[in-house]
């Protein structure tokens, strides 16, 4: 089974990011030169995926604008001798195919995966966390694909974090199988260190399959009272193998400040033209 569609869910308040946030939505906003959002969506694109739905809510109509054709702008830069500004604002938008539904009331990120089932139509898809940006030589998606093809099981996408940490995310335990790629036993979302069964937390990648609507629709409110995809999941292992793959990548959480900060200057420092006056700059700043 080929994966060609994925869901990037887009809904959330962005609290972490107040008052940005108050009237922009958190993916919108800009790492060195590409709203947050576009790197997931050019993750996704790089993997061979064709078609994303974007789960979004009231206040997001600037992702739409953001990923929607600009006939006019393009009219204006066409007119340049330099057709580099043209190829940056049309490039994506030739790629993939972009679709969008309302996630109306905030219940959590199985519900929102739930909005995601007449677009999913019965297939394995992917799913992309937007605030998880991850610098990595082969996109995550296309790993997680791969191992997907090996298994044509539901695959989580997961690193080993701090013990610190463990209480952010949903944690796996499993048994190693081979390559990089773990049987799932059992999974917890944002344990407490003591309840935690491994180091390995879901780092917002995932490839699941269809049959996810069925447990979502059978999965009480969890933690914070929201219907939680980790739960969905759990009840998914019970009738079918659910695996996780160790992915190769840098991975940021961008929906946290510091984070966001470090994503800023890892991607300032590998960009073509910023790259060089951005580390002398650097390496003049004053530390103390
Ligand atoms: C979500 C998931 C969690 C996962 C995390 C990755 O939590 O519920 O299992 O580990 O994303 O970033 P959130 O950060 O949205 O609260």
């Amino acid at each position: 089974m080929i994966i060609k569609k994925a869901v990037i869910p887009a809904a959330g308040f962005g609290t972490r990011f107040l008052p940005t946030t108050k009237a922009m939505p958190k993916e919108m906003i800009n790492i060195v030169d590409r709203p947050a959002i576009q790197y997931v969506v050019e993750e996704a694109v790089d993997s061979g995926i064709e078609e994303i739905l974007i789960i979004i809510s009231r206040n997001k109509e600037m992702i739409i604008n953001h990923f929607d054709e600009t006939p006019e702008l393009d009219q204006v830069l066409s007119n340049k001798d330099d057709k580099s500004l043209l190829k940056i604002s049309k490039d994506l938008a030739s790629k993939v195919k972009i679709y969008y539904v309302r996630q109306g009331d905030a219940k959590g990120l199985g519900h929102a995966i739930y909005c995601a089932k007449g677009f999913a139509n019965n297939e394995p898809f992917a799913v992309l966390l937007p605030d998880d940006i991850i610098d990595s030589d082969v996109p995550v998606i296309k790993q997680l694909i791969e191992s997907y093809e090996r298994h044509e099981g539901t695959i989580l996408g997961v690193q080993p974090v701090p013990k610190a940490d463990l209480s952010k995310y949903g944690i796996v335990a499993g048994e190693k199988i081979e390559n990089d790629d773990m049987l799932v036993s059992g999974m917890i979302e944002k344990p407490k260190i003591e309840e935690a069964p491994s180091d390995y937390a879901i780092l917002g990648r995932y490839i699941l399959n269809p049959s996810i609507f069925e447990m979502i629709e059978k999965t009480p409110p969890g933690k914070g009272g929201e219907i939680q995809l980790t739960d969905a999941i759990l009840l998914q292992k019970d009738v079918e193998n659910v695996y996780a793959s160790v992915f190769s990548g840098v991975r940021y959480d961008t929906g946290d400040k510091l984070g966001y900060l470090k994503a800023t200057v890892n991607f300032a420092m590998k960009h073509p033209t910023l790259s060089d006056p951005f580390k002398r700059y650097l390496e003049k700043v004053d530390l103390d």
